[in-house]
């Protein structure tokens, strides 16, 4: 049966660098906190938009999997903090790549956008639609941080993460994958005035800025999680002792923490790295592959177990066989614009337009 198996990876990140010490002076909060209830040191702040982000991510994740532009069939680009609303950042990235025989659209599931498109990507395999799919999870979330709202504020950053899915006959590929939204919670996590809903000039800071019910989002988070990864597994036909390797969405390490002792997965075997960028929505998970690739953690032949939660509310859990190659075909050497912007000028509009919280 034709399979779709991930073949290339890659990241970008934008360089400034926003500390927990430094949003101490924004907001009523400390590095103490931050650290102790979600394992964040630091985040990026991007001065491109999210379609920008998106090109160098997926311009690197192809050079990855020794393909060009002109072999991707379809590009799809998980984000909820797309450039503008039409068209697509999908659009913008189509242009930049050169991806000239694509089809291309923007997903928005929050933060499981990647495991959607993950899934919709595998079904455009499976079903011979497409032979290779490009899908990037890109977020600009700095643009709707709140720095009167200490719980929010602090968990956000931007970034970009992409992965090249390829047809193969081989055993490697997606082995089972889920996907669920509970839209009567979608108020749980949102950004109340960010589409049609408000009238031309009529945004609103409070509107405008992410607002959570977090410790009920936690709480969904843990559950939905679990859930999904154990329903996966047991697709795949495989234990929990099977699990190489779990590279779940990285919204807080206590949420990781509970959701790995809830499936049995010791430490060595969970993939963190939300103390340098924060919450990146749906770049979490890619960003996060092709870290553990970079630092050797993935061998041929592993079982990986990704799972997402996010605004919807939505989850996702996908079981993926690596295949034999773990680093690799090429680098790519584009970079993401230089800038000579500060990270107190690229915070400006947000401090003028929300306020601080101190
Ligand atoms: N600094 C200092 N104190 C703070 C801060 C802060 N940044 N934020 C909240 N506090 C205070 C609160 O005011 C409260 O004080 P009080 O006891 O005096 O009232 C206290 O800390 C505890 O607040 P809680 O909200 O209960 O803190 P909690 O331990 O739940 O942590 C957090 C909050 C980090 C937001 C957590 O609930 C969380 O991670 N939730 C899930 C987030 C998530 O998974 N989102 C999904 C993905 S996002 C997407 O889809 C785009």
């Amino acid at each position: 049966m034709t399979n779709a198996e991930i073949t290339g990876w890659g990241m970008a990140t934008p360089p400034t660098v926003l500390s927990n010490h430094d949003l101490e002076s924004l907001t009523e909060t400390n590095d103490e906190w931050i650290t102790s209830r979600t394992g964040i040191k630091e985040r990026r702040i991007s001065h491109l938009p999210t379609s920008e982000l998106a090109t160098v991510a997926g311009l690197r994740a192809l050079a990855s999997a020794g393909k060009g532009p002109v072999d991707v069939d379809l590009l799809i680009l998980a984000t909820c903090t797309p450039d503008t609303t039409i068209p697509s950042a999908a659009s913008f990235v189509q242009a930049r790549m050169g991806l000239v025989n694509a089809a291309a659209y923007d997903l928005n599931a929050a933060c499981s956008g990647w495991i959607y498109a993950l899934q919709q990507a595998t079904a455009m395999i499976r079903s011979g639609l497409a032979r290779t799919v490009l899908i990037i999870g890109a977020e600009r979330l700095s643009r709707h941080l709140d720095f009167t709202d200490r719980g929010t504020a602090v968990l956000f950053g931007d970034g970009a993460g992409a992965t090249v899915l390829e047809a193969t006959e081989g055993d490697a590929g997606v082995l089972a994958i889920t996907a669920g939204i509970d839209g009567h919670a979608a108020e749980l996590l949102w950004v109340p005035d960010s589409g049609t809903n408000t009238a031309p000039g009529c945004g609103r800071p409070e509107g405008l800025g992410v607002r959570m019910n977090g410790r009920e989002v936690f709480k969904r988070a843990v559950t939905m999680m679990g859930d999904a990864s154990v329903q996966v597994v047991a697709e795949a036909g495989l234990g929990l002792d099977d699990i190489d390797l779990f590279i779940p969405h990285q919204a807080n390490v206590r949420i990781i923490e509970a959701t790995a002792k809830r499936l049995g997965i010791d430490s060595e075997r969970v993939i963190v790295n939300i103390q340098s960028y924060g919450n990146t929505s749906a770049a979490t998970i890619p960003i996060a592959l092709a870290e553990a690739l970079e630092q050797g953690r993935i061998r041929p032949g592993a079982n990986l177990v990704f799972a997402a939660f996010g605004g919807g509310l939505t989850w996702g859990a996908a079981v993926v066989r690596w295949g034999a190659r773990v680093t690799p075909c090429a680098s790519s050497d584009v970079e993401l614009a230089a800038t000579t912007a500060t990270l107190v000028d690229l915070l400006a509009p947000q401090v003028d337009f929300f306020g601080t919280g101190r």
